[in-house]
This record gives C-alpha cells, sequence and structure tokens, in this order.
C-alpha cells in the first residue's frame, strides 16, 4: 500500500528537529532506562525511524553503539546536522539486509509503528526486526495508547476530532502535537493492544512486559490525565522459541 510519510514533509520535519523531550515526551521515555537495564544487555542497537535522531542520541546515552535507521532523507538530514558523528542511514522501506542479521542486542522503535498501517507491513516489519536480534536481543517499541486520541494532554489536543473516539486498530486518527512550532494535526494509525498481541505472535514475537507510564504529581509539567491515563505504551519483546 502506497502511504504518504508525513514526515518527509520540510515543516513537519524542521518542528520536529527541534523537539527534545518536553511535557509527555519527557514521560514517554522517563522510564525507558530503567526497562532496557532490566532486559536488555548493552552493546548494539538499531534505533528503527530514528527521525531527526532524539531517540537515537537517548539510545546511545544508554551505553549502547546505535545506527539510527529511517525512510526519510529529510529527516537522516537533520539527524546527521543534529549528531554530525552519529550513524544514522537511510534505507528503503524494510530494508534491513544492510544490516547484521542477529548482530543487535536491542531494536528500538519510538512512534515508528503511529506511522504504519495494515497488519501484513506491520508483520513484515516486526519479523524483520525480530532478525536483526541475537539470542537475547530484545524489540522495545514505544508507541501511542489508543486513549491518546481522545483525551487531552501536556503536549497534545485531540478535542477537535471526536471521531477518533469510532476508530479501530488500521484506521487513521487525529492529533495536534502543542510542543512543536508546526500545529498542523498529524494523521497517526491507531492500534489496540489485544491487536498488538496477535502482531507480536503473527510476526514470531513474544511479549516480555508491556508497560504504560503515568505522569507525577510532583513532576514539573502541568498534567492533565497523565496521573490517570497513560498515553504511552512500552512493550518489550523477544524472538518467539
Ligand atoms: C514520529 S517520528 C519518531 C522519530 C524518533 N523515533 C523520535 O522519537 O524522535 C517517526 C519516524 O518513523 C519513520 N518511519 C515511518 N515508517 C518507517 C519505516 N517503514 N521504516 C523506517 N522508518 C519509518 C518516519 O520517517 C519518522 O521519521
Amino acid at each position: 500500500m502506497d502511504f504518504f510519510n508525513v514526515y518527509e514533509d520540510d515543516k513537519r520535519a524542521e518542528s520536529y528537529a527541534k523537539l527534545e523531550f518536553p511535557g509527555d515526551y519527557y514521560l514517554a521515555f522517563r522510564d525507558i532506562p530503567d526497562l532496557v537495564h532490566k532486559h536488555v544487555r548493552a552493546g548494539k542497537a538499531v534505533d528503527f525511524g530514528c527521525g531527526a535522531g532524539r531517540s537515537t542520541r537517548f539510545i546511545k546515552s544508554l551505553g549502547f553503539e546505535v545506527i539510527g535507521i529511517d525512510i526519510s532523507e529529510r529527516m537522516i538530514r537533520s539527524a546527521l546536522e543534529a549528531d554530525p558523528g552519529g550513524d544514522y542511514r537511510l534505507i528503503r522501506d524494510g530494508e534491513f539486509d544492510l544490516l547484521d542479521e542477529g548482530g543487535f542486542d536491542l531494536a528500538f522503535a519510538a512512534f515508528t509503528f503511529d506511522n504504519i498501517p495494515g497488519v501484513e507491513r506491520r508483520t513484515e516489519l516486526l519479523r524483520g526486526l525480530g532478525g536483526l536480534l541475537n539470542g537475547e536481543g530484545k524489540i522495545i517499541l514505544l508507541d501511542s495508547t489508543p486513549e491518546i486520541y481522545t483525551h487531552e494532554w501536556a503536549s497534545f489536543s485531540t478535542k477537535d476530532y471526536p471521531e477518533n473516539k469510532n476508530a479501530r486498530s488500521g484506521d487513521l486518527v487525529k492529533i495536534i502535537t502543542t510542543a512543536v512550532e508546526d500545529k498542523r494535526p498529524v494523521e497517526d494509525i491507531i492500534w489496540f493492544d489485544k491487536d498488538y498481541m496477535e502482531l507480536f505472535e503473527g510476526s514470531g514475537l513474544e511479549l516480555v512486559e508491556s508497560h504504560k507510564p503515568l505522569g507525577k504529581v510532583d513532576e514539573p509539567f502541568e498534567w492533565v490525565n497523565e496521573t490517570e491515563i497513560a498515553p504511552w505504551i512500552i512493550y518489550i519483546v523477544k524472538r518467539g522459541a
């Protein structure tokens, strides 16, 4: 299926390149170090859908040697501008054979699957990521929960899109990131937890842990729903037996 990658757009890419970890992005990444230390041996990592390199630099800061890969030329250019010494590679969709099969301790994907449509394509990509892992390797997916598209948040708004409430896994939903200069809505693909479980099974993967970070009252952000409802879900998966 042809799918327009919203991150190929110049204005959006520039806006995204300046994004670090405000508000809900802090919450998204807050528990990743603990989860990584619990489940993954530091070594080699691939950051699938690295964008402008924010997530790649984050994984690097945890002690990994990391390669960022993305299908957007614009995003790879931004990543290299921000981190000239970093290893960022433009790939074609699903082109994992450029990487060392079975050579990675971690395949990380932050928000990448929020933009990937279709069970078939998701399954193929997850299977491909699984193939990059060594025996002990893990995939960590950081994705949006369905609830993010039906509530208000410190860094996002969806109130103008009540139709999001009727969406099922694979449908397009709209969300505005209030934390970036570009306030045009982004169209994401919603995916429910039970359908993630089917994807993992269909991709030869096994769930190790899932985690939904909640905001804490003493954090320096004006949480809206975050202390009660999680906008993000983190899946840790491994290759099935
Ligand atoms: C929301 S951005 C996230 C960027 C980065 N992970 C971060 O947290 O800042 C999603 C990225 O996934 C990339 N992407 C989407 N589909 C992809 C695919 N099939 N293969 C590789 N990258 C993809 C997009 O080009 C975009 O840069």
